[in-house]
């Protein structure tokens, strides 16, 4: 029985409502692999506002780490949860229909991957996700600005994606600077990677609402405190 009420109801277009509050995500890339149903029941009993799934092929980085199996594994044991994907991929075009099969609600992809983003919304969203944009940190904010519109979230990487555990790169702050200039009300900014509860107090001042956390989560031994702490409670 969940003692939080955050993830008691489906909420299959999160990502689509008006931006109004800090949400936390948890990462499962620093949850044990091998409680990950556990892992997961605790930080949805702890307040998190979804999952983030982060999805890695050892080209787009160099680390390999989940697919479309373990977003039905946990689809299957939280059948209201909001799963998060995110696509570290140099061909997420290929893997939609897999995703929306297994359970995803939004799947992220990379401005720097080789397919197109314009076509990727299009695809996503008619798989039944909405769809995120990421950029990484050394990435000319010039090749994410043309496709804001047709994405619900847009992602900032706040580390070089591809492993937890990585110090905040505080120069990406001014990329969510100018995407909260540019966003409508019903878009959202996610900021990933070394974020923790002093990191994310410039992330929400930036504008970010959506806050992901790996390490700063499921390697401490509070996970309720750790949310509470990211959300700025
Ligand atoms: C990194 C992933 C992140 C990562 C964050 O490539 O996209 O989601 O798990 O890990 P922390 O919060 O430990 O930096
Ligand atoms: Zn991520």
């Amino acid at each position: 029985m969940s003692m939080d009420t955050a993830i008691s109801e489906p909420t299959p277009a999160l990502f689509s409502q008006i931006r109004h509050k800090p949400m936390v995500a948890p990462s499962i890339l620093s949850a044990d692999f091998g409680m990950m149903a556990e892992e997961c029941r605790s930080v949805i009993d702890h307040g998190a506002d979804l999952l983030h799934l982060d999805v890695m092929d050892g080209h787009f980085v160099p680390n390999l780490s989940m697919g479309p199996a373990m977003c039905q594994a946990i689809r299957s044991h939280f059948p209201v949860a909001f799963l998060d994907v995110h696509m570290m991929v140099t061909n997420p075009g290929d893997y939609i229909d897999s995703f929306a099969k297994a359970g995803a609600n939004n799947y992220t992809v990379h401005v720097e991957c080789d397919d197109d983003p314009r076509e990727l919304a299009e695809a996503i969203h008619s798989a039944g996700m909405s769809a995120g944009l990421a950029i990484k940190p050394e990435t000319d904010f010039e090749k994410m600005k043309p496709h804001l519109e047709h994405f619900q979230l847009l992602l900032v990487m706040s580390v070089h994606p591809g492993f937890s555990g990585q110090a905040f790169i505080p120069e990406v702050l001014e990329t969510t600077s100018r995407l909260s200039e540019l966003i409508r009300d019903d878009q959202h900014i996610q900021m990933d990677g070394g974020i923790n509860p002093e990191t994310a107090v410039s992330c929400r001042e930036a504008g970010c609402d959506v806050l992901v956390a790996a390490s700063a989560i499921f390697k401490k031994p509070d996970y309720g405190d750790s949310i509470a702490r990211i959300r700025g409670q």
